[in-house]
């Protein structure tokens, strides 16, 4: 297929650095939904890996304002995100949450300080989310309403990438934007988590104890995507932002045909 979200597993530069990612499965031999998780989302991870923001960063190539415009979003994504986890976690998934491990809503606001400035609450650039975030924030909230079990695939997507690939990106933004020690990137400093990793296990091992139906967990996996392409949505906005030439945002409409998809298999 030639469809730009159609990258092989190959292209993944994911797949190079991790070592864990040793047994692969297919949606036919999946066993825990923290490997259906997984697995059902690599497609996906690798297609956001290759936008174009997304390549540019991690090859140190980003500016101030497109960083700015990068903190913003996840300030608003994660205002809504932990919000919604604060209000259905302790009765849907108690045993996913984490806010004090995870959250990220106050390191957003220092973050949010030191970019915009003490008055950033004030700014119409700060206060309205862009619309590619208010699209996410939109599902969000709609899952919250319709199926709240499903803020585990937002929760998922978002902090255990934040917890895999944060430590890397705060280096490469620190020296990209002659940043000093932590200012301006609390976003990736988790205070309450020594070990990323033992955290992760922690956390895969809390999913397989969910002991969901196949149902739930091919819900869970759609809604992932969804997630995943939201996320891809909002770079793609950066890359418009930046005048990448050919840049253009997908319709929200594709974001959401994973769920439609999965749920029909
Ligand atoms: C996992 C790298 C972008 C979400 C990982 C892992 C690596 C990685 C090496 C495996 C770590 C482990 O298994 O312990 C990268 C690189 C990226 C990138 C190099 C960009 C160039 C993203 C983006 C998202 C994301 C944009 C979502 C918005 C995730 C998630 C996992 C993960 C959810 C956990 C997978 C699992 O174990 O179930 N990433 N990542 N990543 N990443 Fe990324």
């Amino acid at each position: 297929s030639d469809e730009p979200t159609k990258l092989r597993r190959e292209d993944s530069i994911a797949q190079e650095i991790d070592m864990e990612d040793t047994h692969q499965s297919t949606s036919s031999q999946m066993s825990t939904l923290s490997q259906a998780l997984k697995s059902g989302t690599a497609e996906s991870h690798t297609a956001a890996e290759n936008v174009h923001f997304v390549k540019n960063f991690i090859k140190g190539i980003i500016d101030r304002e497109l960083y700015m415009e990068l903190v913003t979003g996840l300030y608003h994504t994660y205002l809504t995100l932990e919000k919604l986890l604060n209000l259905h976690g302790p009765k849907h998934f108690p045993s996913l949450h984490f806010p004090e491990e995870l959250s990220r809503t106050e390191a957003l606001k220092e973050d949010m300080e030191f970019w915009h400035g003490i008055n950033w609450e004030s700014k119409p650039q700060c206060r309205i989310p862009s619309p590619a975030v208010k699209d996410y924030i939109d599902r969000m909230e709609e899952v919250g309403r319709i199926d709240p079990l499903l803020l585990l695939s937002h929760a998922y997507t978002r902090y255990l990438g934040d917890l895999s690939g944060g430590k890397v990106l705060s280096r490469i933004a620190r020296r990209a934007l002659h940043l000093d020690g932590y200012n301006g990137l609390q976003f990736y400093q988790f205070e309450s988590i020594p070990s990323a990793k033992l955290f992760k296990d922690k956390y895969r091992s809390a999913l397989d104890d969910l002991a969901l139906k196949p149902d739930q967990i091919g819900r869970l996996v759609a809604e992932a995507n969804v997630a995943f392409a939201l996320n891809m949505r909002v770079f793609e906005e950066l890359d418009v932002s930046g005048r990448v030439p050919g840049a253009r945002v997908r319709d929200v409409r594709e974001a959401l045909v994973y769920y439609d998809r999965e749920i029909e298999n």
